[in-house]
């Protein structure tokens, strides 16, 4: 089985752009989600409106957002952990933002300095504001396959955790494996145990770092599940800073040269893809590790 469609769902500007050395300025982000939308890319992650202490890269979010021209058709969710952040959405005309959990204790506390449960705290008066507001709101939940300080997560934590998370009112949950450890029978396991639970795959997307090169496979194993929205980053930007060892996501190029040979819509223009990578590439000063780009832009 493979849907007809995917929902790529473009994180470059999020997950890419929190994680680089290099500051580029606001004017080359919105040519980034410009350029990106003009490929044909409908959902774009902008920004996060996190503490600018944690995430210096993007504590230019609300110059971001009054400086974007957004297109109709486009868009644009951004992150927020909390009230905090919430308020600053909203004032800035979001209409979708994304909340983040851990489904385990050690990233719940590197990430978001907090617990498993503490989060909750964290998430339920956002998800009732936002929701209250006329705001959509996904889920992601990191660290559900690997953890770098605490190994193999074990399945039934993540179920529960998700169970949560979607019971809050969400009504997507992004599957992350953060630190890219994952393989596809796990891919399988999990999604497997996630029906069980009465969570079907029409409200799972999955979000996979490329660390051990096997983001793509995974996707495919996940496809096959059922799963048609799929979270990447233009040219495999990305990681996360509170979890070493993470590297980039799934390139967007990588997805969508499988999906194009399996026959699965995107809407997605490659060629003005990778021109839009190998520009951002040259302005942060190193080449994309997609292969597909390196293959595309010789
Ligand atoms: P904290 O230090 O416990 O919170 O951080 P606090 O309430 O004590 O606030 C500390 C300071 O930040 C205060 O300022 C607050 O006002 C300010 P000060 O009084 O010191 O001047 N502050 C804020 N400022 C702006 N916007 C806000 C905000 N909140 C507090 N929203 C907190 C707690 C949640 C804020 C912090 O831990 C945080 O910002 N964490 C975000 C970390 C992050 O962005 N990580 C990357 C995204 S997750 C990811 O990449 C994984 C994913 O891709 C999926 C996957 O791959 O698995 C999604
Ligand atoms: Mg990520």
């Amino acid at each position: 089985w493979l849907p007809d469609r995917v929902t790529i769902w473009e994180v470059g500007a999020r997950d890419g752009l929190q994680n680089e050395q290099v500051a580029l300025g606001v004017e080359a982000k919105i040519e980034f989600l410009d350029r990106l939308a003009a490929a044909g890319l409908t959902v774009l992650e902008a920004t996060s409106f996190v503490s600018p202490k944690w995430v210096p890269q993007l504590a230019d979010a609300e110059e971001l957002l009054a400086g974007l021209a957004r297109r109709p058709g486009v868009r644009y969710p951004v992150l927020v952990p909390n009230e905090r952040g919430l308020d600053r959405a909203l004032a800035a005309g979001c209409t979708e933002i994304a909340i983040f959990g851990s489904a385990t204790e050690t990233f719940a506390r590197r990430n978001l300095n907090s617990t498993v449960d503490g989060q909750f705290e964290l998430f339920e008066p956002v998800v009732r504001r936002a929701l209250d507001a006329g705001v959509e709101v996904r889920a992601y939940l990191s660290m559900c396959f690997g953890d770098p300080w605490e190994g193999v997560v074990d399945v039934e934590q993540v179920v529960r955790v998700s169970r949560r998370l979607l019971d809050l009112g969400c009504f997507q949950l992004s599957l992350g494996d953060t630190i890219g450890v994952a393989t596809a029978g796990q891919v399988e396991r999990l999604l497997g145990a996630l029906g069980e639970a009465g969570v079907g795959t029409e409200a799972l997307a999955v979000h996979f770092h490329d660390t051990y090169g096997q983001a793509l496979t995974n996707t495919l194993a996940a496809l096959r599940c059922g799963v048609s929205t799929v979270d990447s980053s233009a040219g495999g930007l990305g990681g996360c800073p509170y979890a070493e060892s993470a590297t980039g996501n799934l390139a967007t190029e990588d997805l969508v040269w499988l999906l194009d040979g399996l026959g699965v819509e995107h809407g997605v223009d490659l060629d003005a893809l990778v021109s839009t990578s190998t520009w951002l590439a040259e302005r942060l000063g190193r080449p994309s590790p997609s292969r597909v780009v390196r293959a595309l832009s010789k």
